[in-house]
């Protein structure tokens, strides 16, 4: 059977782990493949920059012309970060009859639509495993295994800086800023890791989640998302007191009123898988109305993990999966049916609230009152002494309610007398 020829965009943390695989696993491929897997071409943006990989000479250029015209190479894998030049770039790629493997989510929720209707009229495909949860095989899992299902939710934890920094602070006394360090070092983070700390990343990743699982056409941008940037060494440790951990969750949730999207950190019950997700490792649960409860678990990223889903992705092109899938999915396309998305002032949970207040009567009276004008009921309430002179902090959790509801509260709580600093509100999930 004839070779599957292959060009790789990018020779960072994932591309080097992909042509590892491939120089280094070529026969163990092809055996999975029943063809070869032959690494034509690699482009970057600098020569000079050392690799951790060693290629053949004469494989690796600037020339992105080298690639497109190729007649010989038939898929190509983008990995290379960010939306342009990467767009226009994966543009020239489909125009120049290849297919597309990538593992850029900024990419494709950003101009998904775009990339696909045109890789559609020229007849070609695009596979991003990669592109969500790292090695965790969650877009062949929705998009294949669990078709049979109505999907009615999703609580993942998405992006695996964010999980390695909070566990390093949490587990192992670490500061922020020494985290975020040592996720950048070991090849975790984005080029930039605001997109990461701040819950963007996995905002994309969740909007990606929404058009597979939801037929939902999720603007990233839109959904409403926070990150662990602000997050409070305080917070983490009156979660812990109140049997919790705080984790970056990204939720996709069907209802009556449309489909519930947001990303933020969350109280998660301790004990529970989602709670026990450590390190870099990424985790979904799915509930899909046939199957129940799916959980999903494994490195989100890093190196292999992500190059072991985009190997697999350029074998489903070589084997002809990929475009079957790519063709049956209608992923983002203008004809699928679109899922309203709710209104997240709308959005019902429970809440962990904190607030800084001065050390004097009534004040506890005062703040119970304006949380139940909102109608929002005190599940517990945490107060201790001895804090600095004059000022204690709060932490209330509340029962059943909506984000709406206690955002009116929060308002009315910041104009009160007594308050003496910023409030922290989360959602909490059991
Ligand atoms: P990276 O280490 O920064 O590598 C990016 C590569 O792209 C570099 O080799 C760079 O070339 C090349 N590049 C940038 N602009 C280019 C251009 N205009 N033309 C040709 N090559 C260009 O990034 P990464 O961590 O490998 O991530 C790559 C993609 O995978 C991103 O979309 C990221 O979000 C996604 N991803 C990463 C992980 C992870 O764990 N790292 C996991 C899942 C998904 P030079 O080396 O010459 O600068
Ligand atoms: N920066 C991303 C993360 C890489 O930490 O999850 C995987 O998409």
């Amino acid at each position: 059977m004839a070779d599957t020829n292959v060009a790789l965009i990018g020779l960072g943390t994932v591309g080097s782990g992909v042509a590892r695989l491939l120089m280094e696993n070529a026969d163990r491929l092809a055996r999975h493949a029943g063809r070869r897997l032959v690494l034509r071409q690699v482009v970057v943006q600098d020569l000079k920059k050392p690799r951790d990989v060693r290629l053949p000479a004469g494989l690796v250029s600037t020339d992105l012309s080298r690639i497109t015209a190729d007649k010989d190479t038939q898929v190509v894998a983008l990995l290379m970060g960010g939306v342009e030049p990467a767009r226009t770039i994966a543009l020239k790629v489909l125009e120049s009859g290849k297919d597309i493997v990538t593992a850029n989510k900024a990419l494709l929720a950003a101009h998904g639509e775009e990339l696909f209707a045109r890789a559609r009229e020229l007849g070609r495909s695009i596979a991003f495993e990669a592109a969500v949860a790292g090695g965790i095989p969650i877009i062949a899992n929705l998009s294949q295994c669990l078709s049979a299902n109505q999907i009615q939710s999703i609580h993942a934890i998405l992006n695996g800086t964010s999980n390695y920094i909070l566990t390093q602070m949490e587990a192992h006394g670490a500061s922020y800023a020494d985290a975020v360090a040592d996720a950048q070092r070991l090849g975790y983070a984005e080029a930039d890791p605001t997109m990461d700390v701040d819950g963007s990343d996995a905002a994309q990743k969740l909007a990606i989640l929404a058009h597979l699982a939801f037929g939902a056409h999720a603007d990233w941008e839109k959904i409403s998302r926070a990150g662990i940037d602000t997050l409070d060494l305080a917070d983490m440790r009156y979660a812990k007191e109140l049997g919790y951990r705080i984790k970056l969750l990204a939720v996709a949730q069907l209802t009556a009123a449309g489909l519930e999207l947001h990303v933020s950190p969350t109280l998660v019950k301790l004990g529970t898988p989602l709670a026990e997700v450590r390190g870099a490792y990424n985790a979904v649960s799915v509930v899909g109305d046939s199957v129940g409860r799916v959980f999903f678990s494994g490195l989100g990223a890093g190196q292999m993990p992500t190059a072991s889903a985009v190997v697999a992705d350029l074998i489903d092109m070589a084997v002809g999966r990929a475009a079957i899938t790519f063709r049956t999915l209608e992923m983002w396309s203008a004809t699928a049916p679109r899922v309203p998305i709710s209104d997240f002032q709308n959005v019902a949970g429970r809440y962990y609230l904190r607030f800084h207040v001065a050390d004097q009567p009534s004040v506890l009276a005062e703040i119970a009152g304006l949380l139940g004008k909102q109608d929002i009921s005190i599940a517990s309430v945490i107060q201790h002494e001895d804090e600095a002179a004059g000022v204690v902090p709060l932490v209330i959790m509340t029962h059943n309610t909506t984000e709406g509801a206690v955002s009116r509260a929060l308002a009315a709580i910041e104009r009160v007398a007594f308050k003496r600093g910023p409030s922290v509100r989360m959602r909490v999930y059991n």
